[in-house]
């Protein structure tokens, strides 16, 4: 790869400890010191003119963030509106909905534990149903997400919801081709995109789905409190925020763009993270972190000497595998593991209760480098096996 050099080369980018291999910037991102620095200095703008910052410059300098993502994802910015959290954006969307009994929300067995939540919440308070669509974990290809998604859909589906990239089983899903299936029977589709900008080559207005949020402070080194709803236009006047404030009866973006007095410096900082993304490679950063993860996927595979539980071409910058632990297995065992491993072994990598099975998730990262992997392939499956007492 032409360009930086990455990996230890980068890590003092970072506030990470040096002597921790990080292999979960799945969960919650790690911000670079200079987004962290850029925040500051927004929040030091605001304070000398409060108001002249808060009631002139807020809007315009939102708006410019908006339209510098709206440019990576491939959609106008004005369609786009900052939320500080996919969580958020997925209730936002799913409460806007005016359903009633009889109405139904697909959902998939690998979406998110707090967005299927939300999907019951919104159809619990009025009477409509939420219906999984049943996905295989291990999976041998993309047909076996559109064939569970497909099968599911009603004549009163009102909504389907799903992952870009799923949490706990790290796969890329077929968004295109279960949104083109939904089209076909007039359904519109929510993409948790969670993991989708800055791992994926990201291109909403291609995917042909209805609304598409997204995290910035995972894979695009945005400060946390960064996400995005992107809302097509035909839909945005039935969408409003979780907070209804001044801009009620406006228009889509100003009745995002103040939810109320909040610090708004994650937002603002957001064109500091999309530099920093592009001075780590850009596109070859996505590409450089996709065959690490699956080189390292691979390493341990024969390590452990588990099979793969999906084809490499589902996962991108993270990859999920079945842990070498033998016998009962539980919940509170996965903990247990995840802590020695933490502790004892300075590698924090989630350990992952799904499927009635322990998993554990790798993401590559730019401060990541080959021996991060190693480090846990040292601890051997015999090692992993010990950490049962
Ligand atoms: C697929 C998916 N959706 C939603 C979320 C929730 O993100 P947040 O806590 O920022 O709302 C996550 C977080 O890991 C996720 O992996």
């Amino acid at each position: 790869m032409a360009g930086v050099e990455l990996g230890r080369a980068v890590r003092g980018e970072f506030l990470l400890y040096p002597d921790m291999a990080f292999l979960n910037h799945g969960s919650f991102g790690a911000v670079p010191r200079v987004v962290l620095a850029a925040q500051d200095e927004w929040r030091r703008r605001v304070e000398r003119q409060p108001v002249r910052f808060l009631v002139r410059e807020l809007e315009p300098a939102l708006r410019a963030a908006a339209g510098a993502l709206g440019t990576f994802l491939g959609v106008a910015g004005e369609d786009l509106v900052f939320v500080d959290n996919v969580t958020m954006a997925a209730n936002t969307v799913l409460r806007s909905l005016r359903m009633g009994p009889g109405d139904e929300v697909v959902f998939t067995s690998h979406g998110y534990g707090a967005v299927n939540k939300a999907v019951r919440f919104a159809c619990d308070w009025c009477g409509a149903t939420a219906v999984e669509a049943r996905v295989p974990f291990p999976i041998d290809g993309d047909d076996a997400v559109v064939e569970a998604v497909a099968e599911v859909l009603t004549e009163r589906t009102r909504l389907v919801v799903v992952d870009h990239v799923t949490s706990a089983t790290a796969l890329v899903l077929p968004v295109a081709r279960i949104a083109s299936a939904c089209r076909a029977r007039g359904v519109p589709v929510f993409v948790d995109g969670a993991h989708g900008p800055g791992m994926l080559d990201v291109d909403i207005a291609a995917l042909g789905v209805d609304y598409y949020t997204g995290n910035c402070h995972k894979w695009l080194f945005a400060a946390k409190g960064t996400g995005f709803l992107w809302v097509a236009p035909q839909r945005q006047a039935a969408v409003h925020p979780l907070v209804v404030s001044w801009g009620y009866g406006e228009s889509f973006t100003k009745a995002f763009d103040w939810p109320g007095t909040k610090d708004f410096s994650p937002w603002l900082a957001l064109t500091a993270a999309l530099q920093f993304y592009q001075r780590m490679g850009g596109a070859a950063l996505r590409t450089r972190n996709n065959a690490l993860a699956a080189e390292a996927a691979t390493m341990l595979e024969e390590a452990w000497g588990v099979a793969p539980a999906a084809p490499r071409t589902m996962n991108a910058a993270m990859v999920t595998i079945a842990l070498p632990i033998a016998g009962e297995v539980s919940k509170a065992l996965g903990d247990r593991v995840h802590d020695t491993l933490a502790d004892d072994y300075g590698v924090e990598v989630p350990i992952i209760w799904f499927a009635e099975r322990l998993w554990l998730r790798i993401s590559v990262q730019a401060y990541n480098e080959r021996g991060d992997y190693e480090r846990l392939r040292e601890v051997g499956a015999a090692g992993i096996e010990g950490l049962r007492d």
